[in-house]
């Protein structure tokens, strides 16, 4: 029986219109990219943004892996995203916000204008934050958290958005590496039609010693904080009598435009790099390929803006393009499995993009409810983050499409700045969970790690992208060997090092990309990078922890779940199962948060190791998965110790 993939062709009527029509047209521009690359991204570059200065230079790569694009150009990014739409656009909705409660606000390109500069010019007057400066953001998703985005850019800072639900612990490092001098965060929010709280996590992130001088609190759900005199300031009241004009600062190409932490397979996360010019313009690019977003059109990202996802694809990448986008507080389950259909429906939305987490979790939830709705409006759906199964991949086309609108199954990562493998929703056959062909201008290859060569049809090579591209990843940030070591160290072409994304993939026999998932140790929950190197650090906190080690371990709704086999100090023992697992679980919570808690947990008698001391990861991936154990195990220290943890786990 043949395992061919169905193929399912653009809409026609859809097409008519579509950003890139057919695959003609993709290749096309994929020929220009090819032959004359310089010149297919300079020309990208003079239409798409609006240069202060024209760039002079288009790519040097004198220095690579460090590269720089549009050199001599300046530019400003919230320029970029706000006053260039002004003339045309100046009563558009910038954004739609929805409030977990169903409050809804519509703030138009006019207005997002004067919040920004008020914003922008708090930051300046009140907190001296000056162009280079690092501003950590620690926000529910509310209007605020994009206004202080586009503040920091419009005045050169450079932020650092820390995911609300990070612990004080996790915020610490990342406000610490970074060495921000600023922080801006609310009392909290609101969650499922309850208040919860994030200054006081920010609080116990600035306890000792800390770089940061000053702390900006958006009072959202005005709840009682405590406020440090001299360092707490409420931006309800500062922000009363700013000037609505703030001059917006000259930046170079590649100055930078922010951090984003993300976890990698050996210590602590790294701050990714990401400078102003080549970032937005594929953000912008990506928006108006991949979503086919057209003037009059609504669109939704449910991410967080603590992640890439909502860095570039609900701010920056839509608001670039002129577009109105969702922003959403609340919980996409809340009250009900159907509340992402009431909303498709009650404003109206032509693209929705969400993770295969979301989506089997709003299957099993609600697999009625979209048949509820008037769903007619959807054109585009969109998946990120990891892959999706084909049960939740059908149920998503048929359901939530109605067997109309293109899924475009999006591959990138927080160091691709944009997508980089993904349909074009006009033009592309689509095949059921594959991420189909390279972005235009994208030169990502499947590579045999060995060779160099590019993989066979059928065999798992290692995805990498063999030139830079303008939303690469500048630099990790501070740490400037780590940026090489951990992208351009496993993978040559012609003897050259190229980047290497860390996830396997594999063609088929039309040259369409499968994403296999990660090849190294980074696990991912719910679409979620999480390092076991992070978690592992974590549980070792524990007195009582000898050794641990944590893989990943397929679960039917997160993707994968975390799976911690640890080894207890010898006379201390497991007292109380229960008990010990959750102090370590708390230990998780106050070090990482909630998002690396293990969902199995394991007090093995030792873990399998070779002689020389090193873990046998594949072994006990095998056996979280309960799979036979095909290694051989005889040059272990202890082979017996598999055997044990087999039964353990199967018990
Ligand atoms: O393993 C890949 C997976 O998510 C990783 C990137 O995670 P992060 O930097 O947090 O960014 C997530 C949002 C872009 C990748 O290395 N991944 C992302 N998109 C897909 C995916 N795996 C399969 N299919 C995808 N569409």
């Amino acid at each position: 029986m043949s395992d061919k993939k169905p193929v399912f062709k653009p809409n026609k009527e859809f097409a008519k219109n579509a950003a890139i029509k057919n695959m003609c047209e993709y290749h096309e521009l994929q020929d220009k990219a090819m032959e004359d690359y310089e010149g297919y991204w300079g020309d990208a570059a003079k239409e798409k943004i609006d240069w202060i200065e024209p760039f002079t230079n288009v790519l040097d790569e004198s220095k690579a892996p460090f590269v720089k694009w549009f050199d001599g150009g300046k530019l400003n990014v919230a320029q970029q995203c706000i006053d260039r739409h002004l003339d045309t656009r100046k009563n558009k909705a910038a954004i739609i916000f929805e409030g977990d409660r169903g409050d809804v606000q519509t703030i138009t390109y006019l207005d997002l204008y004067k919040n920004v500069n008020r914003f922008a010019n708090l930051l300046k007057e009140d907190f001296g934050v000056k162009k280079g400066d690092r501003v950590v953001i620690y926000m529910p998703m509310i209007p605020e958290a994009a206004y202080a985005m586009l503040a920091c850019a419009r005045i050169g800072a450079i932020h650092s958005i820390v995911f609300g639900g990070f612990s004080a612990e996790a915020l610490r490092d990342r406000i610490d590496d970074a060495e921000a001098k600023v922080v801006i965060t609310a009392d909290g929010a609101f969650r499922k039609e309850k208040p919860y709280m994030l200054k006081p996590v920010v609080d116990a992130a600035l306890e000792g010693k800390t770089p940061v001088k000053k702390v900006l609190v958006v009072e959202r759900n005005h709840e009682d904080v405590e406020w440090v005199a001299g360092r707490d300031y409420s931006y309800n009241e500062l922000i009363k009598d700013k000037s609505a004009v703030c001059e917006a600062e000259v930046m170079d190409a590649e100055d930078p435009l922010f951090l984003l932490y993300t976890s990698g397979s050996t210590g602590k996360p790294k701050g990714v790099q990401h400078n102003s010019a080549g970032y937005i313009l594929w953000a912008q690019m990506t928006m108006e390929w991949v979503f086919d977003v057209k003037e009059n059109d609504t669109y939704w990202c449910t991410a967080d803006v603590g992640w890439i996802t909502g860095h570039t694809y609900i701010v920056y990448g839509p608001l670039a393009m002129g577009a109105t986008t969702v922003m959403f507080e609340g919980v996409i389950t809340f009250p009900d499995a159907g509340r992402p259909w009431a909303m498709v429906e009650n404003h109206r939305i032509n693209q929705f993009y969400t993770a295969p987490t979301a989506i089997r979790v709003l299957h099993k939830m609600g697999e009625e409810e979209p048949a509820k709705y008037d769903m007619s409006s959807l054109k585009v759906l969109g998946t990120v983050g990891e892959p999706i199964d084909p049960p939740a991949w059908k149920w998503y086309y048929e359901e939530v499409g109605q067997n109309k609108c293109a899924i475009v199954d999006t591959y990138w990562q927080t160091e691709t700045g944009g997508h980089i493998v993904s349909p074009l929703p006009g033009a592309t056959p689509i095949k059921p969970a594959c991420a189909t062909l390279p972005l235009p201008g994208i030169m990502a290859e499947i590579l045999d790690p060995a060779t160099g060569e590019r993989a066979e049809v059928g065999e798992t090579g290692y995805m990498c992208v063999t030139r830079p591209w303008p939303s690469q990843i500048r630099g990790v940030w501070g740490d400037e060997e780590r940026y090489v070591k951990s992208y351009f160290g496993d993978v040559k072409k012609d003897g050259k090092p190229v980047y290497f994304t860390g996830d396997g993939a594999v063609y088929d026999e039309d040259g369409y990309i499968t994403i296999t998932g990660r090849t190294d140790d980074v696990i991912n929950v719910s679409g979620h990078r999480m390092g076991t190197a992070e978690v592992e650090a974590a549980i070792k906190k524990h007195a009582n922890v000898a050794e641990v080690a944590v893989v990943g371990k397929p679960h039917p709704l997160k993707g994968e779940g975390i799976f911690a086999y640890i080894v207890l100090k010898a006379d201390e023992g497991v007292a109380d199962e229960v008990e010990e697992v959750k102090a370590i679980n708390n230990i998780i919570k106050k070090e990482i948060g909630n998002i690396a808690l293990c969902d199995d947990m394991i007090f093995a008698p030792g873990l399998p190791k070779t002689r020389s001391g090193k873990i046998m990861r594949r072994i006990l991936r095998s056996i979280a998965k309960g799979e036979a154990i095909t290694q051989d195990i005889s040059t272990l220290e202890d082979p017996s110790v598999v055997a044990k943890i087999e039964t353990m786990v199967k018990g």
